[in-house]
C-alpha cells in the first residue's frame, strides 16, 4: 500500500485549544516507521492550511468561518490524495472530517463507486449548526455528509451519503437532538451497550460485508474518545465506559483482514492533555493494526 500522511491541524471545531499539535505528535510517535516497517511505501506531504478567512461574532457557532476554509481545503486535499494512495489524516479536531468525508465522497463518485463511513466514537457527532447545543461544530460532521439542512455558508454536499453507508460504533453520549434525528435514519448506531452484550466484532463484521458486497470504498474515522479515557487520556471529550485497548485492535485488525479501508481520520487527540505520549502511542499502534501489524496469521473468521 501507499500511505499517505497528511497533517491537519485544525483546531477550530471546539473551544479548547491543543488538537493543532496533533499532527506532530503522529510524527513523534513514529507513525511513518510503524508502517514502513509493516512493508508499506509511506509519504508524508506536510500539513493542509485554510485559505485566508475573516472571523466574525456568531452568537452561537464557534469559529465558523474558519472552519468552513478548512473544510474546502481539506476536502480538495483528500480528494487530490485519494487518487494516489491510501490517505492518513492526522488530526486535528473532528470538524476536519467535514473536509476528508467530503473529498472522499468526491473522489467515490469519479471512480463510481459507493462511499462508506465507519464512525468510531463515543457521540454520534450528528448536530447541524441549528441543532447543537455548544456551538463546537466537531459535534457536526456527520450531520453535514449526509445532507442534513443549515450548513450555510460551507461546500455544497451535491450527493449525500446515504444513511445506509454509515455505521457509528463505541457511542455512549448522544444529545438528545442527536437521538431524536438518528432514530429517524437508517444510520448504523452501535451503543456500549450493544458492545458489550454482543461483542464488538458482531456488529462491525456485518458492516464489512455489506460494504464488501457493495464494493464499496470505506472511510474509517477514528476519534480518540472512541477509547476508555484510562487508556487514552488525551482527549477533551473524554466519556468513561468506552473501547479497550482490546477491542480497538480487534476493530482494527479486522479492518485490515478485510482489505476494504480506503482513507483513515486519526482525530481529537490533544497532545497538551497527554501522559507522556500514551494516546499519541497508543493511536499509531491501532494505525498500524488497521494496516497489517498482527501478532499471528489468523486463517478464518470464527463468527
Ligand atoms: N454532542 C456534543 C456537542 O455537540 C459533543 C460532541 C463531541 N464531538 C467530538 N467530535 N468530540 O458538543
Ligand atoms: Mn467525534
Ligand atoms: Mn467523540
Ligand atoms: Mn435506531
Amino acid at each position: 500500500q501507499h500511505c499517505i500522511l497528511v497533517g491537519a491541524p485544525m483546531d477550530s471545531g471546539k473551544r479548547r485549544k491543543g488538537c493543532l499539535m496533533g499532527p506532530d505528535a503522529y510524527r513523534t510517535a513514529g507513525l511513518a516507521e510503524a508502517l514502513r516497517d509493516l512493508g508499506h511505501q509511506v509519504s508524508d506531504r506536510g500539513n493542509v492550511a485554510p485559505a485566508p478567512f475573516t472571523p466574525k461574532d456568531h452568537p452561537k457557532l464557534v469559529a465558523l468561518e474558519e472552519t468552513i476554509a478548512w473544510t474546502e481545503a481539506l476536502a480538495d486535499a483528500a480528494e487530490t490524495t485519494m487518487k494516489d494512495g491510501l490517505p492518513i489524516f492526522m488530526g486535528g479536531d473532528h470538524a476536519l472530517a467535514l473536509g476528508t468525508v467530503l473529498g472522499v465522497m468526491r473522489h467515490a463518485k469519479t471512480v463510481d463507486r459507493p462511499q462508506f463511513v465507519l464512525w468510531l466514537d463515543a457521540h454520534s457527532d450528528f448536530h447541524t449548526p441549528d441543532t447543537t447545543d455548544s456551538g463546537n461544530l466537531h459535534g457536526t460532521p456527520l450531520g453535514y455528509v449526509t445532507g442534513r439542512e443549515g450548513f450555510d455558508g460551507f461546500p455544497a454536499v451535491d450527493t449525500p451519503l446515504p444513511q445506509d453507508n454509515v455505521a457509528i460504533i463505541g457511542l455512549r453520549s448522544v444529545d438528545a437532538a442527536e437521538r431524536a434525528a438518528l432514530q429517524e435514519t437508517s444510520i448504523i448506531h452501535v451503543d456500549m451497550r450493544e458492545i458489550d452484550e454482543s461483542g464488538i466484532a458482531r456488529p462491525l463484521a456485518a458492516f464489512l460485508d455489506k460494504v464488501a458486497a457493495a464494493n464499496g470504498l470505506l472511510h474509517v474515522s477514528l476519534d480518540v474518545d472512541f477509547l476508555d479515557p484510562s487508556v487514552a487520556p488525551a482527549v477533551g471529550t473524554t466519556v468513561p465506559g468506552g473501547a479497550t485497548v482490546r477491542e480497538g485492535h480487534l476493530v482494527m485488525e479486522m479492518l485490515h483482514d478485510s482489505g476494504l479501508m480506503t482513507s483513515l481520520d486519526l482525530v481529537e487527540l490533544n497532545p497538551f492533555l497527554d501522559e507522556r505520549g500514551r494516546t499519541a502511542s497508543l493511536m499509531v499502534d491501532l494505525a498500524a493494526s488497521a494496516l497489517g501489524r498482527r501478532v499471528f496469521d489468523r486463517p478464518t473468521r470464527a463468527f
